[in-house]
């Protein structure tokens, strides 16, 4: 442990001389120390290992900050960047901002650092990053930039800001799964064939969508990160989604706090050899897998996933597993999943696996059922209190009758409602589950939504 912040703090205090000393991504990230109590009930997971390049000496770049929010350095930051690869670090001091506003294609990267103690702006000419971004089919996501390569380090005290505003008051009333939306949004972070990313200490505000995209790419950590979205009017920052993930092996977060308007972290379609620990989320959908299983025809694969110590306030979600049910869906499998130590409050759903997504009634979701397996699902030691919106339910289980819902087992669920004692409900999963869980259309199932509270999770 002594050891492990002191490389930490090295890496934080020496913005020239990092990682001089052969490290690997995980000596950076303070781990929490482990409990045993459950050992034999699940799988502990651990961050995966990524040896950054070492170099005794890093040459620096110096890039010239913006006069103003409409004096555009994105050339300069371009060449800045191309400057410092291979070896070097591109120095973005406190106090200044640099402001983006032409598309950059930053996939050429090996070996770099970014020392970002300022702050990075996007414009918000919309009707600029609308004609020009770089697109990704899945969900129809759009990006500012995109970063690849490999070994990338982003550190620093400073910020990544997405402009927001304009965009939330561009997109109310408007819906992001809606298959005929044209309004697209570009999401704040993006990295797409990276192999070695580690971001940390950078905050991430006012993502106009999602804050950070990972598609095709390998070990990627993010340590000491905040993520904030918010609007100054009516106008929610809507799809503000911490962490989204398309084909990567190899995710890590840790101490994290969010504070955004939807999925608190929510690997997408084929993530693999995910860890979380020690994430705070504020107003959010919730520690979500998935969606996955959308697209027709397409396989998606969620696995081997560790997420212990999450603290879950004001949320729609607790722990969420989410896959879509539907005419003309997909398949795939969600399989060793652990969900370990969740304090709630405030919190409409905190445990929910369903099989019933996105925006279908439980006569259509009967008539397509899911085609994604889920299996080896653990959650172990939630406590706190829902917000009510439920009554007595704290824990909703919704499974496929078309495909594999097994093995999903739960220890120590210890959460209160605003009604009295908790009551779970199970649908169509295959074998026990470790505690009592009745059917939803039962006596006690039905009983337990006789009363409830609005909702003040948006
Ligand atoms: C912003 O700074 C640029 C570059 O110095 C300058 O050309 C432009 O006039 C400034 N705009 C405003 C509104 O001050
Ligand atoms: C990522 O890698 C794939 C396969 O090598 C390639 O086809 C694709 O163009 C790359 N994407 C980007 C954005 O570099
Ligand atoms: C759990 O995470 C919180 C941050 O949300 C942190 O303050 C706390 O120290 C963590 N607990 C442990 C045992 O590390
Ligand atoms: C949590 O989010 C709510 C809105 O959902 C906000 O009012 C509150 O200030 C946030 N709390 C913290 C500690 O950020
Ligand atoms: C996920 O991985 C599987 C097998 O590796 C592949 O068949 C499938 O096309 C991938 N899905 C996506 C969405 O890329
Ligand atoms: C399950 O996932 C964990 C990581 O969370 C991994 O350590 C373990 O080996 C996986 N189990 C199997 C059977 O693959
Ligand atoms: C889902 O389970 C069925 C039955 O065991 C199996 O045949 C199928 O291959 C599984 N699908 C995936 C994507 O693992
Ligand atoms: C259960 O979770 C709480 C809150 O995160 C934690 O303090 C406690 O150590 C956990 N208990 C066990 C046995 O791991
Ligand atoms: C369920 O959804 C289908 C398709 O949108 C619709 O036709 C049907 O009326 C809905 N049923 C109920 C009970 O809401
Ligand atoms: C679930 O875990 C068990 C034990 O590790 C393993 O034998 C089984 O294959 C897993 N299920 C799937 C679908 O991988
Ligand atoms: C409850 O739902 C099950 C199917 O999930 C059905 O077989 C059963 O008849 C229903 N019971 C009542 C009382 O509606």
């Amino acid at each position: 442990m002594k050891l492990t912040l002191t490389l930490l703090s090295v890496l934080l205090a020496a913005p020239s001389s990092i990682l001089s000393k052969p490290v690997s991504s995980n000596a950076l990230i303070p781990l929490a120390p482990r409990t045993n109590k459950y050992r034999g009930h699940y799988n502990p997971g651990g961050p995966r290992h990524h040896a950054f390049p070492q170099h005794h000496h890093r040459r620096e770049v110096h890039l010239r900050a913006s006069r103003n929010e409409t004096d555009d350095v994105a050339d300069e930051f371009l060449a800045a960047l191309s400057e410092a690869n291979c070896g070097g670090t591109l120095v973005l001091k406190k106090g200044k901002t640099y402001v983006l506003g032409k598309k950059l294609d930053l996939t050429f990267l090996d070996d770099i650092v970014v020392q970002l103690d300022g702050q990075i702006l996007f414009t918000d000419d919309i009707a600029y990053w609308q004609a020009n971004n770089f697109f990704h089919p899945f969900q129809n996501s759009i990006t500012f930039w995109q970063w690849g390569g490999k070994d990338i380090v982003i550190k620093g005290t400073g910020e990544i800001n997405g402009n927001g505003q304009a965009w939330y008051d561009g997109f109310a009333g408007r819906e992001i799964l809606d298959p005929n939306n044209v309004y697209l949004r570009p999401n704040l972070f993006t990295a797409v064939n990276a192999t070695g990313l580690l971001i940390d200490g950078i905050t991430f505000r006012n993502s106009p969508c999602w804050t950070n995209f990972l598609i095709t790419s390998k070990d990627i950590f993010y340590n000491n990160v905040l993520i904030e979205a918010q609007s100054t009017n009516a106008n929610l920052p809507k799809n503000t989604d911490g962490w989204d993930s398309y084909n990567v092996d190899g995710l890590t977060v840790t101490n994290a706090r969010v504070n955004i308007g939807d999925d608190c972290f929510s690997p997408k379609p084929n993530t693999t050899n995910i860890f979380v620990q020690n994430l705070w989320c504020n107003g959010t959908h919730g520690v979500s897998m998935g969606s996955i299983g959308q697209y027709s025809g397409v396989m998606d694969i969620i696995e081997n996933v560790y997420i212990e110590n999450v603290t879950m306030h004001n949320s729609q979600n607790g722990a969420r597993l989410k896959a879509w049910a539907g005419e003309s869906t997909g398949y795939g499998r969600m399989n060793n999943i652990t969900y370990k130590d969740f304090v709630m409050d405030n919190v409409d759903y905190p445990l929910i696996l369903t099989q019933c997504y996105f925006n279908i009634n439980s006569t259509e979701c009967a008539k397509y059922p899911s085609e994604v397996n889920i299996s080896n699902v653990t959650f172990i030691n939630f406590t706190g209190e829902s917000s009510g919106s439920r009554g007595k339910l704290t824990v909703e289980v919704i499974c496929s009758p078309n495909a594999v819902c097994e093995d999903i087992y739960m220890e120590d669920i210890e959460m209160t409602t605003p009604f009295g004692d908790q009551v779970f409900t199970c649908d169509g999963v295959t074998g026990g589950i470790g505690v009592d869980c009745v059917a939803s259309n039962s006596t006690e199932g039905l009983a337990a939504l006789a009363t409830t509270i609005p909702s003040t999770n948006l």
